[in-house]
């Protein structure tokens, strides 16, 4: 293919993303993806009944579906790709039928204020939002049902996601953990299901900290505690020894960013560990699209502040902390994690 072509290829994934979104979005919500699952190689009549839509609409659909690669076509009878089958199924090692409602129902339109708040340098699309809760967790709490569906998104109840976390070998020396801004404690149960010494105490915000509770209580375990309150107003709880921080410090701009990690070393004892996973961008802030897509969520809708930074921004403000031994890792699903001592 010619330069021109490829690029005519690459022009049209842009200028139509909003329509690739919108068919992954009807597929995961009428159930393409799990229907192929249970009955694969239907043709287009028993999907439509399977579907409850009528042949028309089951025929663009999965036109649409099969352009995106979500479903493939062989002899008139339609499949799951490979990707579906990786991302979209209730076996999905990796699902992410809940992170793209999120994106549905919380992000997209929030998105379409994207220009007027770079412009204005803060989260206008924030204004969408039902209340007056200044930044996306004060907004949420106002909307239990937009908290649930956030939660479900950003922290979906698999394994496969967050490997790099969970295999952190530095965790074997650690008895007591504070998980802070811990959601609604997912993180916390699947970490100790891994480390059974583990004694974690997770805070978040009240309204989060309630589901944590609930989640805590249900698996039984009598080492898992939650502390509601504001990371930037209450003090950490005493006593631990190592601090996590998960998908939350890019939320934030770098004096925040820098105080928590000051905050958090005053509260470990000497030799006490600090963990930080999440995202990055490339070194050079070249790439790439879950940095890019983060970074630009949170300008419009989060805070208005953050991005995705890269791993030697984190080094930097460690090591101005008063952190050492610093290490990190990375994985192909763009997550690092850093892990430092006092
Ligand atoms: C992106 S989620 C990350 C949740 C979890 N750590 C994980 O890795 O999935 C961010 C969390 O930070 C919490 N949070 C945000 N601002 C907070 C604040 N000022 N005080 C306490 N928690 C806060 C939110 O309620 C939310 O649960």
């Amino acid at each position: 293919m010619d330069v021109q072509a490829l690029n005519f290829e690459k022009i049209k994934r842009l200028m139509l993303g909003f329509t690739a979104f919108q068919t992954l979005v009807a597929g995961c919500r009428l159930g393409v993806f799990t229907t192929l699952a249970k009955h694969p190689g239907c043709d287009r009549k028993e999907l439509a009944a399977h579907l409850e839509l009528s042949e028309h609409a089951t025929r663009v659909l999965l036109l649409g579906c099969c352009t995106y690669e979500l479903v493939t076509k062989t002899d008139g009878l339609y499949y799951n790709s490979s990707m579906s089958e990786q991302f979209l199924t209730d076996e999905s090692m990796f699902p992410i039928i809940g992170f793209t409602e999120y994106c549905e129902v919380v992000q997209y339109k929030p998105f379409q204020l994207l220009t007027e708040s770079l412009k204005a340098d803060t989260n206008l699309g924030l204004q969408l939002l039902p209340g007056t809760g200044e930044g996306l967790y004060k907004r949420l709490a106002e909307n239990p049902e937009l908290e649930r569906t956030f939660q479900r998104g950003m922290a979906p109840n698999d394994r496969g996601s967050r490997q790099l976390l969970f295999d952190a070998k530095e965790f074997a020396d650690v008895h007591r953990l504070l998980d802070v801004a811990g959601g609604p404690g997912l993180i916390a149960g699947l970490l100790k299901e891994d480390h059974p010494q583990l004694e974690i105490t997770l805070v978040d915000l009240p309204s989060v900290c309630e589901e944590a509770s609930a989640a805590f209580a249900k698996s039984g375990s009598t080492d898992l505690h939650v502390h509601p309150g504001d990371i930037f107003v209450d003090d950490f709880p005493t006593g631990m020894d190592a601090i996590m921080f998960s998908h939350i410090l890019e939320v934030f701009a770098e004096e925040k960013i820098i105080f928590l990690l000051e905050k958090a070393f005053d509260a470990l004892p000497e030799g006490g560990k600090i963990f930080i996973y999440g995202m990055a961008c490339d070194d050079d802030e070249s790439g790439a699209d879950m940095a890019a897509w983060g970074s630009l969520y949170f300008m419009v809708l989060a805070s208005g502040e953050g991005m995705m930074y890269p791993v030697p921004d984190y080094r930097r403000w460690l090591t101005a902390a008063g952190f050492s031994d610093i290490v990190e890792r990375t994985n192909d699903f763009e997550n690092m994690i850093i892990i430092a001592s006092k």
